[in-house]
């Protein structure tokens, strides 16, 4: 069942928190793939939270990312690799809860592209045999998987793409393993993330947006920095997730509103912000699974209740992060770091009087 539909229970059974954390010592979460951009706001989300310590597995834990981690309250980083099964078993010792998140993504191959379905479930694979040993073992009692938005539907047979249907297998597994009663899943749609791009042309600029799903189809997004909250709240009402699943969005606008939404920000008054769309087939030459996942987008949908997950958001105190303020705070911090070039390159070369 999706969580969604559980929105009309009476209030005291969905939020009152579980006495999660008001013990001592804290509850530890492990955090897979604690340096990519999912990992990282759940890492900073459940540290903000004071309840929680946090081991944040990563497979450098020298790399600047995994540093900047460490500096954070009550997190320590650990080494661990998903395609590593022995380097999971420690890194989940004694755990109260697991975030765990996979990628699908190998690293680019012309003809091929990046995303490979079976790098991803080989993943999968090992983290949910890890859990099912520590949930045995008896110290772990909350999986939290983030997959994606939506689940596989049965009676559908849209060709979907490799990096959802991965997904979809390792959900498949949690249930075959026996492990619904300790997990949550967790289906982020696609971030806004993802418009902050470097691609020549596709960027967005004063008159640009870009995107890759049809101008005129709805298009769910959400602030990656989201999925940290949703998940914090996860993690603190274990009561009311254990067992469920839950699609998670921020916003559901086509191509040409996200482009109206930038062209109000920068008040360019008569010059127009165009959406532009990367070309289906370019897309498909590039980044195959892309192209059908555009394809899976306008025809099927992410499907999230938006409406429902206002009402849940405001019960659990998490801020839906809209797409205007995160541009906002986008633009400003653009405009911030051009100024402090400028301010840097006045300081060395304006002589001081
Ligand atoms: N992009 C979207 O819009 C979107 C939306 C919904 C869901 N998702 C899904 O969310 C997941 C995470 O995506 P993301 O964009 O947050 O990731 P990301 O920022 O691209 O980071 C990928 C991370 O994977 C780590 N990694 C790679 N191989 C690993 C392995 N074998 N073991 C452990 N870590 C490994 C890398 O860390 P190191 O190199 O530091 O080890 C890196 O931090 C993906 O499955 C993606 O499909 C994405």
């Amino acid at each position: 069942m999706d969580f969604s539909s559980r929105i009309g229970l009476p209030q005291g059974d969905k939020c009152t928190p579980d006495g999660i954390g008001t013990g001592s010592p804290r509850p530890v979460i492990a955090v897979t793939m604690a340096t990519s951009r999912q990992g990282t706001a759940v890492v900073r989300h459940l540290s903000k939270s004071g309840i929680f310590e946090i081991r944040a597995i990563a497979r450098s834990p020298f790399s600047k990312q995994a540093m900047n981690l460490a500096k954070l309250p009550n997190v320590n980083v650990v080494k661990g690799d998903l395609l590593e099964a022995e380097t999971l078993e420690s890194a989940f010792s004694g755990v109260y809860g697991i975030f765990g998140n996979t990628t699908p993504t190998k690293g680019w191959v012309l003809g091929r592209g990046s995303m490979v379905r079976d790098y991803e479930i080989a993943q999968g694979k090992n983290l949910i045999d890890a859990v099912k040993n520590h949930a045995h073992s008896g110290a772990l009692k909350h999986f939290i998987f983030s997959s994606v938005c939506k689940p596989k539907d049965p009676l559908k047979s849209d060709p979907a793409p490799g990096h959802f249907t991965s997904k979809w297998s390792i959900e498949e597994y949690i249930l075959i393993n026996g492990l619904k009663q300790i997990s949550t899943i967790i289906r982020p749609v696609s971030y806004f993330e993802n418009f902050d791009t470097n691609l020549p042309g596709v960027q967005i600029s004063k008159t640009v947006f870009p995107g890759v799903v049809d101008k005129d189809k709805v298009w769910q997004t959400i602030a990656v920095d989201d999925v940290g909250q949703w998940v914090k709240a996860v993690f603190k009402n274990p009561k009311m997730f254990l067992g469920e699943s839950i699609n998670i969005a921020g916003e559901e606008l086509t191509g040409m509103e996200m482009a109206a939404l930038w062209q109000k920000i920068k008040s360019t008054g008569t010059q127009s912000v165009q959406y532009s769309m990367v070309p289906r087939k370019i897309m498909n030459l590039i980044e195959h699974d892309i192209g059908l996942m555009a394809n899976w987008i306008e025809r099927a949908g992410y499907g999230a209740d938006l409406k429902k997950l206002r009402i849940l958001a405001n019960e659990l105190d998490i801020t839906i992060t809209s797409l205007s303020s995160w541009l906002r705070e986008k633009d400003s911090l653009n405009n911030s770091t051009k100024m402090s070039n400028v301010s840097d390159l006045r300081s060395r070369f304006i002589p001081v009087t």
